[in-house]
């Protein structure tokens, strides 16, 4: 079991967005505060945009220059694709703020070789992190988001991508996308100092109950996050967080 799983519920998307700008903040201080860096993996989708507008708006004069910023999954598209998380974050955080260019970590989605742009990246985080060969990367914080699927990254149920022990990035076959996606493996999301899981609305609350308190096997792929030796902070907000047992809400 992770050292420590916190759920955390606030009453709407605004509050739930709000505290989670917070925690990155809190986390991003005592990070540069002890270390002089913070480091952070990126979460894509739809969910996140609003915590990266909300990290724009109001922390534009947060220490970004001592911030190095990373994409826990990429789709296999270029950078000015609909589809690209890095366009999303480009467009709701990178774009009104100062961060200076090295920085920024962004998955070399535009190469036709998934497998190449996977590999590439993960020697860019052997590079960045001064790994020996065995060694892992360890975030202070990885923001993670839940599918309908109880996929996490691009970590989907079914995929190679979930047995993968020893790389650190992975071009992961998604069959009911037919297409690869660049996903972060499980020994990265699991060597995190935190992880924060962020969803919100009714349709998130089927599966984060199941994914909180159920013993589905095999596990869905949120539910093998489990730091080792860090920890797990599910935010949500009350529509997520429905279902869950009255004693959890
Ligand atoms: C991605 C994400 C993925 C996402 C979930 C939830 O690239 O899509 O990294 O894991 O977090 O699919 O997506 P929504 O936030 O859009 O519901």
């Amino acid at each position: 079991m992770p050292s420590t799983r916190i759920i955390q519920i606030a009453p709407t998307p605004a509050d739930l967005f709000q505290a989670a700008a917070e925690e990155f903040i809190r986390i991003g201080n005592e990070a540069i505060a002890t270390r002089n860096g913070f480091t952070v993996a990126l979460s894509g989708g739809s969910t996140p945009k609003s915590l990266y507008s909300l990290l724009a708006a109001k922390h534009a004069t947060f220490d970004w220059p001592h911030t190095y910023l990373f994409f826990g999954d990429e789709r296999h598209v270029p950078p000015d694709h609909s589809d690209s998380n890095y366009r999303m974050v480009n467009e709701s955080l990178l774009s009104k703020i100062q961060i200076p260019a090295e920085n920024l970590f962004r998955v070399k989605a535009e190469n036709p070789d998934a497998a190449a742009a996977a590999a590439q990246y993960d020697a860019q985080l052997r590079t960045f992190f001064r790994l020996k060969p065995e060694e892992l990367p360890r975030f202070d914080l990885i923001l993670l988001g839940i599918g309908p699927d109880g996929h996490t990254a691009s970590l989907f149920p079914d995929s190679e991508g979930l047995k993968e022990q020893s790389r650190l990035v992975i071009a992961n076959w998604v069959d009911k996308f037919k297409t690869y996606r660049i996903s972060f493996t499980f020994p990265v999301l699991n060597n995190a100092a935190e992880v924060m899981f962020l969803a919100s609305g009714p349709d998130k609350a089927g599966m984060v109950r199941q994914v909180l308190e159920g013993k589905s096997s095999p596990p869905y792929p949120a539910q093998q996050v489990q730091p080792e030796s860090g920890k797990l902070l599910w935010m949500l907000d009350q529509a997520a967080a429905k279902q869950l047992p009255s004693g959890t809400r």
